[in-house]
């Protein structure tokens, strides 16, 4: 499979200046065709309004989803909705999901399911915080992630896992690369199918060229860099393709 490149923009992004930087990517997907698969996860509030400006020229995913169909969940957004506004993926089980509004592995699994439900690809976030890799349990809670948040039936065209270690959102504090390849190789070892492994934090412009390289890196889930197209173009154009 080829590798996915994907934005997180979390709660950023307004309105016209967001519709004009999807545009400027949309422009430049079409124009050089890269050689990855493109998905931008705007806000909830955008999604529908994103889907209609890039036109399937790259995918528009959501960043959560509630696992019901539907129902008496004040201010949720179901995977059906997400679907229903444009949406072909979901991101699921995000750190600060799981930190600031307490998901567990088995909420994070309901997730997954109700995104295949719907017919979206499933991105299942783990990742271990610094305390828990100077410790040395760094590939424990991992393991302990995917067996707790990745269901049955996951397959390369319904699931990616995104690796973001904790210490790394946000910080400009990159994972060395023979860490990155360890615990790719790792969680290789630990899926049953041959899904999809991202890397994410701190991926930017300058160092994305060397993470995409490295072995059973199958793409980089980017947040802040996600939010300018230049930025983000830049580490599309850096993928080779093939995982
Ligand atoms: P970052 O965020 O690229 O800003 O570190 C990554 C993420 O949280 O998905």
């Amino acid at each position: 499979m080829r590798q996915l490149i994907a934005g997180n923009w979390k709660m950023n992004g307004l309105g016209n200046a967001a519709m004009a930087e999807l545009d400027a990517l949309g422009k430049h997907v079409e124009a050089a065709k890269p050689a990855c698969d493109v998905l931008i996860c705007p806000p909830a509030t955008l999604i529908a309004r994103a889907a209609w400006q890039v036109k399937n020229r790259f995918a528009i995913g959501g960043q959560d989803c509630n696992a019901e169909v539907s129902g008496a969940f004040t201010g949720d957004i179901s995977a059906e909705m997400l679907r229903d506004a444009g949406a072909t993926a979901v991101i699921v089980g995000h750190s600060e999901r799981r930190q600031y509004h307490g998901e567990t592995d088995a909420i994070v699994h309901a997730k997954a399911r109700a995104a295949w439900r719907a017919g979206l690809i499933a991105i299942i976030c783990i990742g271990e915080t610094e305390q828990q890799r100077d410790a040395g349990h760094a590939n424990g809670i991992c393991k302990s992630q995917i067996e707790g948040s990745v269901p049955p039936g996951a397959t390369p065209g319904n699931t990616a896992v995104a690796y973001e270690p904790i210490w790394a959102i946000g910080t400009g504090k990159t994972a060395t690369s023979p860490d990155i390849a360890a615990m790719h190789a790792h969680i290789r070892a630990c899926l049953g199918a041959p899904l999809r492994i991202l890397y994410g934090g701190s991926v930017k412009p300058s160092n994305a060229k060397e993470i995409l390289a490295l072995p059973n890196v199958g793409g980089a889930l980017v947040g802040g860099a996600s939010l300018k197209a230049s930025d983000f173009i830049t580490i599309v154009d850096a993928s080779h393709g093939a995982p």
